[in-house]
């Protein structure tokens, strides 16, 4: 799995919670955050490169846990390696689908992510009885990257940035960057009680667990529901940031869980 830094870990947790057996390396890219605002060859080259580091640790499949990055490189990928590679974009519309009564939805994401217009080509696939209302939210990710998830500051950025999504009363907000759910609690008070907030994070470990206990999983064992009462064995959790190494076990830890102990470093 991968995504610009700490975001993707709302990925990671959801999927150690569903199958805890499974082995996963996740790469943070840290040193070269955020991806929001960069242009989309750029994404997609770090994309590429990052999917090599891991094809090279023999994954079974590739996560691209990252929405920026999914929205630009995910097709390309998937044409180009050998593993099942899946995002977080479908996953997060099939939860919306899953939530809205009025079908009326918002998606928030980053500005790479809401300008390549691959929420709607996504809607448009897979719920096309769905509205989507998309807003970017710059500076949001800077602030989890920080450590700062419920300031005055985030909170009266996220006043300002959400209004139009008030404004447009949808009953569910898709939190179109993997980041975002770190701002739950934030996002959830500006947006008000009846506004369900909506992540990928669930239906992409569900995804992952599908595939990799179908029919033809490359590496490691079909996931499988202990039989003796046993909890399931804890599977190896790797983690690799290319950007400060305590400041990844620090903010990983809190964001994720004491999973986030061994960090590894990786120089681009
Ligand atoms: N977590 C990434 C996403 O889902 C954030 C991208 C960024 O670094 O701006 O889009």
């Amino acid at each position: 799995m991968f995504d610009s830094g700490l975001g993707g870990l709302s990925i990671v947790r959801a999927l150690i919670d569903l199958v805890p057996s499974r082995d996963l390396v996740y790469f943070g890219d840290t040193g070269r955050f955020p991806y929001g605002p960069k242009p989309a060859d750029e994404v997609a080259k770090f994309a590429t490169q990052i999917t090599e580091v891991l094809l090279e640790r023999d994954v079974a499949m590739v996560v691209v846990a990252c929405n920026t990055a999914a929205a630009v490189a995910l097709e390309q990928l998937q044409d180009h390696v050998d593993v099942p590679v899946i995002g977080v974009i479908e996953p997060g519309i099939r939860a919306a689908r899953s939530a809205t009564n009025t079908g009326r939805v918002g998606v928030i994401g980053t500005v790479g992510t809401v300008r390549s217009g691959a929420y709607q080509r996504a809607v448009a696939r897979v719920a096309p009885d769905l509205e989507v209302v998309c807003c970017a939210c710059p500076g949001f990710v800077e602030f989890v990257e920080a450590g700062d998830i419920d300031s005055d500051q985030v909170h009266v950025l996220a006043e300002r940035l959400l209004a139009p999504l008030r404004a447009a009363a949808v009953d569910t907000l898709v939190l179109g960057c993997t980041h975002y759910p770190m701002l739950a609690r934030t996002i959830g008070d500006v947006m008000g009680r009846d506004v369900v907030l909506v992540s990928s994070a669930e239906e992409t470990a569900f995804e992952v667990d599908r595939l990799l206990a179908g029919p033809n999983p490359t590496a490691g064992p079909p996931s499988s529901a202990p039989t003796s009462g046993e909890p399931e064995p804890s599977g190896r959790h790797s983690f690799v940031t290319s950007g400060d190494i305590e400041r990844f076990r620090t903010l990983g830890t809190r964001f994720c869980g004491p999973e986030v102990a061994d960090v590894e470093a990786h120089q681009w």
